[in-house]
């Protein structure tokens, strides 16, 4: 049942090891539940059967909280958006084979979404109680620095479904490189937020590492974890309680290392572009050197910077969401025979 001409929307994102669906009216959020999953941190990385598994679990759930969050009952529903790729193909099949059993049970089309996309469109969210978001969103077109813990990409928005990369890795994630130098100085999966933490009370010029220059403004992160783990090696053996005595340090050196090679790309695109409305999205873009960098830059550059609501930078159904909104006006529907892709272009 349709109120007026009102589309309400629900939409589901399990790419990794976060269950999430959220519920819309329009382009505003009336409700975003995430369960995450906590069972990797043992093993210092997510393992994609035990994602699988626990998204089985959390689905019902998680979609259960969402619809009673919203207030909304199964038959006001115009649509299911749910996340095809990029992730990992066991849990991005719970989420897909989820979506399309509901949108097949309520006969109400169902709307495929690329992950990466919906993380840069997380900037036009509007949420119920703040409405008036007119001068804070990005007008296009903008570049996105797009940081995540499978993606490093620069990319260009001309429209709300009109993307073109400029710029990626070449090898590692950002995300990775965080994540690895957290697991090299024993701190637990994610590590990325645990070394924001410990850098936010270190000395950041203490310790240098290399910065890769590849064409094209493409980044390579492979070498500079390598550099860390050497560093770190060679460090110890000198004296056993280097990472315990220097924590901080290395903890704000190396974040200040990735924020600047991040931001020295970023730089090269926006120059040769010429575009100055510069966003970043992403779970990186959590990062709070990286938040604060960005807008000194943009001060520097005459740059309109912007940076998404905490909650939105890691993976969530409300950037599925408002993604599945613009497909939906635009009436880009998919099949029920749809298949997840492990591997998803922007
Ligand atoms: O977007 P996301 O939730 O999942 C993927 O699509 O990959 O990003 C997860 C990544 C992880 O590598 C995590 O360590 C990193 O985002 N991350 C951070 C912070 N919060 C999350 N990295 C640095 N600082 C943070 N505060
Ligand atoms: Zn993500």
């Amino acid at each position: 049942m349709q109120t007026g001409n009102d589309i309400f929307i629900l939409s589901i994102e399990s790419s990794c090891d976060d269950t999430s669906c959220a519920v819309t009216k329009n382009n505003i959020l009336l409700s975003n539940v995430t369960a995450n999953q906590k069972i990797h941190e043992q093993y210092g990385g997510v393992i994609p059967e035990l994602a699988s598994r626990d998204h089985q679990k959390n689905i019902v759930p998680v979609v259960d909280a969402a619809l009673k969050k919203a207030n909304i009952q199964l038959s006001q529903l115009n649509a299911i958006a749910v996340t095809r790729g990029p992730g990992l193909s066991g849990s991005l099949l719970v989420g897909l084979s989820f979506a399309k059993s509901l949108s097949l049970a309520l006969n109400i089309p169902l709307i495929e979404v690329n992950h990466m996309q919906g993380h840069i469109l997380a900037h036009f969210i509007q949420e119920q109680d703040n409405l008036n978001l007119e001068n804070k969103t990005p007008s296009f077109p903008f570049l996105c620095l797009t940081v995540s813990g499978g993606h490093t990409q620069i990319v260009k928005i001309t429209d709300y479904l009109n993307f073109e990369l400029l710029a990626e890795t070449e090898d590692d994630a950002v995300g990775e490189a965080f994540d690895k130098a957290a697991k090299i100085l024993g701190l637990p999966y994610p590590g990325g937020p645990l070394i924001d933490k410990y850098a936010q009370s270190g000395d950041s010029t203490k310790y240098k590492f290399p910065m890769p220059h590849l064409k094209n403004h493409n980044y390579s992160f492979s070498g500079v974890k390598t550099a860390f783990l050497y560093f770190i090696q060679e460090q110890t053996k000198k004296n056993a309680n280097f990472i315990e005595e220097h924590l901080n340090d290395i903890c704000a050196s190396y974040q200040a290392h990735l924020i600047n090679y991040l931001l020295k790309n970023l730089l090269g695109v926006s120059k040769e572009t010429g575009i100055k409305q510069i966003a970043i999205a992403g779970g990186v873009s959590a990062n709070s050197g990286l938040r604060k960098e960005i807008d000194l830059l943009g001060q520097k550059q005459n740059w309109q910077t912007y940076i998404p609501k905490f909650e939105y930078c890691t993976d969530n159904a409300a950037m599925i969401a408002i993604t599945g909104y613009y497909k939906f006006l635009k009436q880009e529907f998919c099949d029920l025979n749809v298949t997840p892709l492990a591997r998803y272009e922007i």
